[in-house]
């Protein structure tokens, strides 16, 4: 068992560094602009410079200054079309390697950060024009009803056919019995106005009620529900999130369908390399949530480890081959075979997010960008620390936090009130 810090407490509460309870989220990025512009880092600096405009639409100075270095690899202006592969999974569906993140994050009180939902709205309609087709969500999301009408215009505007679409949704520990897992699924659909899902996950392997009493209902028996709906065509494909090697194992022992991806945490300080060479022999894709750990300002914990956006190191590489830091980072993720689905509401990162597929990273950088594994996790759950099925390390707690009161019950859409 590790000990946790008071410093460490603060992360388990989710309070960034440099912001004070109640700072508005502009205020904590000026602060990381200040920190990363002192670090000096010319591109970086530059690309902040820019960011620092209202992106509330991309207008083409904002873009083509953004994209100098397309511009230079590619002589003339950029085109504002981004050409995301495909990998296939065990069951011949095939799914974008990059996909739309769509958790808002939790605020200071830790409730969600609806406000922001209208950004991600317009920022998602943007991926889609420019190429984006893999939206991954989930039913603790709340923006189930947002995405459905994003989708739903896309497909009338004639941007794209469903079936061009890959949207995975997850099952939240409220619905592990194996009848409501279409109960859930069925929501979820409803909510989005689709008929089926490309993707089905279970979000975490413990369950509880709205109280958030530990039911301790076996995975198994949530897995059963999952092979049922995917016989149904309800879910293409089926898959789980936040598993461990053993509980795979298990999983793969006394079930019939293996799950064709497993969702986990995964970015510079959480190689997960034991978890994903597991999934990557059992012929199990491995998505990629948090790419970018702790480096980004909203994330900055008191005892978050580097790399930060503005480490010199992680610059130097971003120099190296003009490009952004978080464009580094998405790429190793991507040469690592792995499929990541970064959260942007910001346009300008959207496009940025997606434009890794034009250079390579050499064995140094590789080296380099291994180097910071340390095996931190940002995502602890803690509260959860004493459930069946737990799957982080155990830590030494004074007293546990308690489930944060968005986990348990809530409604869905930007207005809070839809079922
Ligand atoms: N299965 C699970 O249990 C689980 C858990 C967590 C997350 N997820 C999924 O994974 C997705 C991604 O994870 P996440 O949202 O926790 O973390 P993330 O994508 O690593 O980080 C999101 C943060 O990075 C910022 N950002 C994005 N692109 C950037 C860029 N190019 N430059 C600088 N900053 C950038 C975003 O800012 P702006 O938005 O302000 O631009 C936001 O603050 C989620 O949205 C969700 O779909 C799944």
């Amino acid at each position: 068992m590790q000990t946790v810090t008071s410093t460490r407490m603060s992360r388990v509460l989710k309070l960034p560094k440099h912001t004070p309870p109640g700072t508005p989220p502009e205020a904590s990025l000026s602060s990381g602009l200040t920190a990363r512009r002192a670090s000096g880092g010319v591109m970086i600096n530059r690309r902040l410079d820019l960011l620092r405009c209202s992106m509330s639409d991309v207008d083409d100075d904002v873009l083509d200054q953004l994209s100098i270095r397309w511009t230079r690899t590619r002589r003339g202006r950029p085109d504002p079309r981004v050409h995301i592969p495909t990998v296939k999974l065990n069951n011949g569906v095939e799914m974008p390697v990059l996909g739309f993140g769509t958790w808002l994050g939790f605020n200071d009180k830790m409730q969600l950060d609806m406000p922001t939902c209208d950004k991600m709205v317009d920022a998602l309609e943007y991926a889609i024009d420019i190429g984006y087709r893999h939206i991954d969500t989930a039913h603790l999301y709340r923006v189930e009803p947002e995405i459905g009408d994003v989708i739903e215009k896309k497909i009338k505007e004639g941007v794209v056919k469903r079936e061009e679409l890959f949207i995975t949704t997850k099952v939240w520990q409220h619905y592990h019995r194996e009848k409501d897992v279409e109960v859930s699924l069925r929501h979820s659909l409803r909510r989005m106005k689709l008929d089926y899902v490309d993707q089905l996950l279970i979000h975490w392997p413990f369950s509880h009620n709205q109280q958030g009493v530990d039911e301790k209902i076996d995975y198994l028996e949530t897995w059963r529900g999952f092979e049922a709906v995917l016989r149904a065509g309800l879910a293409k494909s089926i898959g789980v999130s936040n598993f461990t090697i053993p509980q795979l194992k298990r999983l793969i022992a006394f079930s019939k369908v293996v799950p064709a991806t497993h969702q986990i945490e995964v970015n510079l300080n959480l190689a997960q390399r034991e978890l994903v060479d597991y999934c990557k022999a059992q012929g199990i894709v491995v998505v990629a949530y948090a790419p970018f750990g702790c480096m980004v300002p909203s994330k900055d914990y008191p005892d978050s480890p580097e790399p930060k956006i503005n480490n010199p190191q992680m610059v130097a590489l971003a120099r190296k081959h003009n490009k952004t830091v978080t464009q580094i980072v998405l790429r190793h993720l991507y040469e690592r075979d792995l499929v990541s689905v970064p959260k942007t509401i910001t346009k300008s990162r959207v496009l940025e997010n997606a434009s890794i597929f034009d250079f390579k990273l050499d064995a140094e950088d590789t080296k380099v960008l291994e180097s910071f594994n340390n095996g931190y996790r940002s995502n602890p759950v803690l509260w959860y620390m004493n459930f069946d099925h737990y799957p982080f390390e155990k830590v030494k707690l004074d007293k546990l936090p308690e489930i944060p009161s968005g986990l348990l019950k809530w409604k869905n859409g930007k207005n809070q009130n839809i079922d």
